[in-house]
């Protein structure tokens, strides 16, 4: 339990007075951005930026920018009193939970895109989705102003375009990067595996299983293309109806790796469709 009590904001000024103040007193601050529907990896990432920080600060905001017209932002999971309960139950100090009037006010006109890490992967098969991310991500660090930002490996791309973004914008953070957390099943947890029906959460961990064994050929030696295959044809045996991708990348550029053995700092990372619900995950090699 924290000792604190647990409060919440909606606007820039409440969020920055807040914070002004625990500036004031010494505290150190860490911001956990999310769009809700919190599990078990969120509230990890609550617990990391507890050690880092004296304060935790966390944003709630399901972010219509990083949608596409097509995608699920309507359908999107919301339950902020069941948000805000678990977040002060893990001693998270602040829910900031801004509507989106109060995030793009008339005549926002501001898009940041992040060129190069932002354009394979998830930047080909959801074109806006990352310079969405990339604008909302440097608005909350710049209303906060936290000492350190704590985000998923899960998001493993979204990790290394917010890392390119603070670096470019000189923003005043220390990123941290969070192990992906699993059911105990393997399939990496996720707000949108709600959306799966008990047959489609039964054959979706084949996705972790099948980036395990493609980490374990990798090492070994194995030529990325036909690590690459073996794993695409994996998913589509387990059911998944459509591969975005299934690739060895470079772990920090995300450049393309092969063909033969990888070479250097690789990660493996998969997109694919289970039923309606689009699942991502990635290992490291
Ligand atoms: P959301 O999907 O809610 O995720 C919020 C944070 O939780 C991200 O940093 C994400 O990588 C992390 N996360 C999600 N599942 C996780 C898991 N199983 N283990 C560890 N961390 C996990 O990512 C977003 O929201 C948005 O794009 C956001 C960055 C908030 C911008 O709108």
């Amino acid at each position: 339990m924290s000792d604190n009590l647990f409060a919440v904001v909606r606007t820039v000024a409440d969020l920055r007075r807040q914070v002004a103040a625990w500036r004031k007193a010494g505290d150190r601050v860490a911001m956990v951005p999310t769009m809700g529907a919190l599990h078990e990896g969120h509230l990890s990432l609550v617990n990391l930026a507890r050690g880092k920080a004296d304060r935790v600060v966390a944003s709630v905001f399901v972010n219509p920018t990083q949608f596409a017209p097509h995608e699920d932002f309507d359908a999107y999971p919301r339950d902020e009193a069941r948000d805000s309960a678990l977040l002060a139950e893990v001693g998270c100090d602040l829910l900031y939970a801004p509507t989106v009037g109060e995030m793009y006010a008339p005549g926002f006109s501001t898009t940041v895109t992040v060129a190069g890490v932002s354009e394979p992967l998830d930047g080909q098969a959801r074109p806006t989705h990352f310079a969405g991310v990339a604008t909302v991500v440097t608005k909350l660090l710049l209303q906060c102003g936290p000492d350190v930002a704590v985000f998923g490996e899960k998001d493993y791309q979204q990790l290394q375009v917010i890392k390119r973004l603070i670096a470019d914008l000189d923003i005043p953070v220390e990123v941290v990067g969070a192990p992906t957390a699993r059911a105990p099943d393997g399939l990496a947890l996720s707000s949108r595996n709600a959306y799966l029906t008990p047959a489609e959460r039964e054959a979706a961990p084949a996705l972790a299983r099948a980036l395990n064994r493609a980490a374990e050929r990798l090492r070994a030696g194995d030529p990325v293309e036909a690590v690459e295959a073996e794993g695409r044809a994996a998913l589509e045996a387990a059911g998944f109806s459509r591969i975005d991708y299934f690739e060895a990348r470079g772990a920090a550029d995300l450049a393309r790796q092969g063909p033969g053995p990888i070479t250097g700092d690789t990660r493996l990372l998969a997109a694919a469709l289970m039923g309606k619900t689009r699942l991502i995950d990635n290992l490291a090699v």
